[in-house]
C-alpha cells in the first residue's frame, strides 16, 4: 500500500476537539471538497441531506480508486466482517438483514424499555451522588447504553471492559485513516471482537432466552435468512452502534449544557423541554459526525461531477451547523429551536439509524434525571475529547455535583 497523508487527521487535536470552525471554513470555501486521498467530502446541509437520500451505494466494495481502497484492503478480515453488516449492504441484502432486527427497535418496542432505562440511570446517579464527583463518561454515558444493548441482545454485562476497549479501536474503521499501524491495530481488534462474539453466540445457543440474539440465532438456523458470518457481523454492529454513539450524545450533550448555563437553567425551569433539547443537542454536537455513500454512476453536486466508484463522506456534523439552512444562530445552542428535529445526525434514507428511537429514549431519560437530581452540577476539571474524527465525543468528563 502506498502511504497517503491523512488530510483530516493532519488537522490534529485542535480539529478533533472542536471541528466546527474548520467545517465552517470548508462550507464557505469548498463545500464539495475533493480530498487528495481520493474521497469527496460534502459539508452543507443541502448536499448532505440530498446525497443520503439519492440511492447511492453503502457498500465500500464499490470503491474503485483512492486511498480508501487501501484502507479496506489493510483491514483484512475486519473489513470483510464489516462488509457483512447491514450498514455496508445495499438492497436487497440490506433489506433482508435490517428486517431481521427492526421489530425490537420500533418506537413502541423501545417505549417499553423506559422503566428499565430509568432504573439504570437512577442507579448510576446514586453512585455519583454518593461520591460527590465523577467522570460522567465512566459513570453514566458509557454504562447506560452498553447495559441497554447488552440486555436487549441477552448478553452478560461482564464483558464490558473488553468490548469497550475493542470497539474503541474498531470505530476508527469508520473514518478516513491511512496510518498502517493504526489500521493493523483496528484489524487485530476486529479479529478479537469476532472471536469474543462467537463465544457469546455459542453460549447463547446452549442457553437461549427471550432476547434479540436468540431470535437472530433462530433466523440463522432457519438457513435462508442469515448465514453464520452474517449473524456474527450484525451482533458486532449492534454492540458497537448501540453504545459508541449514545455515549457521545450523553457526554457531549452534558458538556454543551454546562458550557451554556442559560440553556441549562431554561431546561431546569421547564423539564417539558427535554424532548426538543435532545434533538438540539444531537444537532449541536453530532455524536456521529460522518456517514458515507459510494457512487456507482456519475453524481453531480453544485455542477461538479463525482465519478463512479468514489467514496463520498456526508459530513452530518457540518450540515447540522450550516447557517444557510439553520440561520445565523446555527452555532448557538437553543434548546427551544423549533426545527431542531430536522438535524441529520441519524443519517437519512434506507440506512437511517435503526437505533434512533432507543438513542432518543436514553438521551431524554438521562438528561431529565441528571438535571433534576443535581441542581449544582458543574465541571470538575477539563474535558478530554476522544481524538476521533467521526464517532467524536468526550473521553473524560469530570463533574462535581
Ligand atoms: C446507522 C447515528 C445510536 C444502530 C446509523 C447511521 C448514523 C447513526 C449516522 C448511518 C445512517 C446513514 O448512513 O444514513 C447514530 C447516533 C446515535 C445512534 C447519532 C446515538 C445518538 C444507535 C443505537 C443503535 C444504533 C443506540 C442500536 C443498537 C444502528 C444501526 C445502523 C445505524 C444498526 C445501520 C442501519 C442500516 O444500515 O440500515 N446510526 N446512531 N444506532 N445505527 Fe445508529
Amino acid at each position: 500500500m502506498t502511504e497517503t497523508p491523512d488530510p483530516i487527521a493532519a488537522l490534529g487535536a485542535d480539529f478533533t476537539d472542536d471541528p466546527y470552525p474548520a467545517y465552517g471554513f470548508l462550507r464557505a470555501a469548498d463545500p464539495v471538497h475533493e480530498s487528495a486521498a481520493g474521497f469527496w467530502l460534502l459539508s452543507s446541509y443541502r448536499d448532505v441531506s440530498a446525497v443520503l437520500r439519492a440511492g447511492l451505494s453503502s457498500n465500500p466494495r464499490n470503491v474503485t480508486h483512492g486511498a480508501v481502497l487501501g484502507q479496506y484492503e489493510r483491514l483484512g478480515g475486519t473489513g470483510a466482517m464489516f462488509a457483512r453488516t447491514m450498514l455496508e449492504h445495499d438492497a436487497p441484502d440490506h433489506t433482508r438483514l435490517r428486517s431481521l432486527v427492526t421489530k425490537v427497535f420500533t418506537r413502541r418496542a423501545v417505549a417499553a424499555l423506559e422503566t428499565r432505562v430509568t432504573e439504570l440511570v437512577d442507579a448510576a446517579l446514586d453512585r455519583v451522588a454518593d461520591a460527590g464527583r465523577a467522570d460522567l463518561v465512566d459513570a453514566l454515558a458509557f454504562p447506560l447504553p452498553f447495559a441497554v444493548i447488552s440486555e436487549m441482545l441477552g448478553l452478560p454485562p461482564d464483558s464490558s471492559d473488553r468490548v469497550r476497549e475493542l470497539s474503541g479501536l474498531l470505530v476508527r474503521s469508520q473514518e478516513p485513516v491511512f496510518d498502517p499501524a493504526v489500521l493493523d491495530s483496528v484489524a487485530r481488534a476486529g479479529d478479537a471482537m469476532v472471536a469474543l462474539v462467537r463465544e457469546l453466540i455459542a453460549a447463547k445457543r446452549r442457553d437461549p432466552g427471550d432476547d434479540l440474539l436468540t431470535a437472530l440465532i433462530a433466523a440463522e438456523q432457519d438457513g435462508a435468512r442469515l448465514t453464520d458470518d452474517e449473524l456474527v457481523a450484525q451482533v458486532v454492529l449492534l454492540y458497537i452502534a448501540g453504545h459508541e454513539t449514545t455515549v457521545n450524545l450523553i457526554a457531549g450533550g452534558t458538556v454543551a449544557l454546562l458550557r451554556n448555563p442559560g440553556q441549562l437553567a431554561a431546561l431546569r425551569a421547564n423539564p417539558g423541554l427535554t424532548g426538543n433539547a435532545v434533538e438540539e443537542l444531537l444537532r449541536y454536537d453530532s455524536p456521529v459526525q460522518q456517514t458515507r455513500r459510494i457512487t456507482t454512476a456519475p453524481y453531480t453536486v453544485r455542477g461538479r461531477e463525482i465519478p463512479p466508484g468514489t467514496f463520498v463522506i456526508a459530513c452530518v456534523g457540518s450540515a447540522n451547523r450550516d447557517e444557510e439552512f439553520w440561520g445565523p444562530d446555527a452555532d448557538q445552542l437553543r434548546l427551544d429551536r423549533p426545527d431542531a428535529r430536522r438535524h441529520v445526525s441519524f443519517g437519512a434514507g434506507p440506512h437511517h439509524c435503526l437505533g434512533a428511537a432507543l438513542a432518543r429514549l436514553e438521551g431524554r431519560v438521562a438528561f431529565e434525571r441528571l438535571v433534576r437530581r443535581f441542581p449544582r452540577l458543574e465541571f470538575d476539571g477539563d474535558v478530554v475529547w476522544n481524538g476521533r474524527v467521526n464517532l467524536r465525543g468526550p473521553a473524560e468528563l469530570p463533574v462535581r455535583v
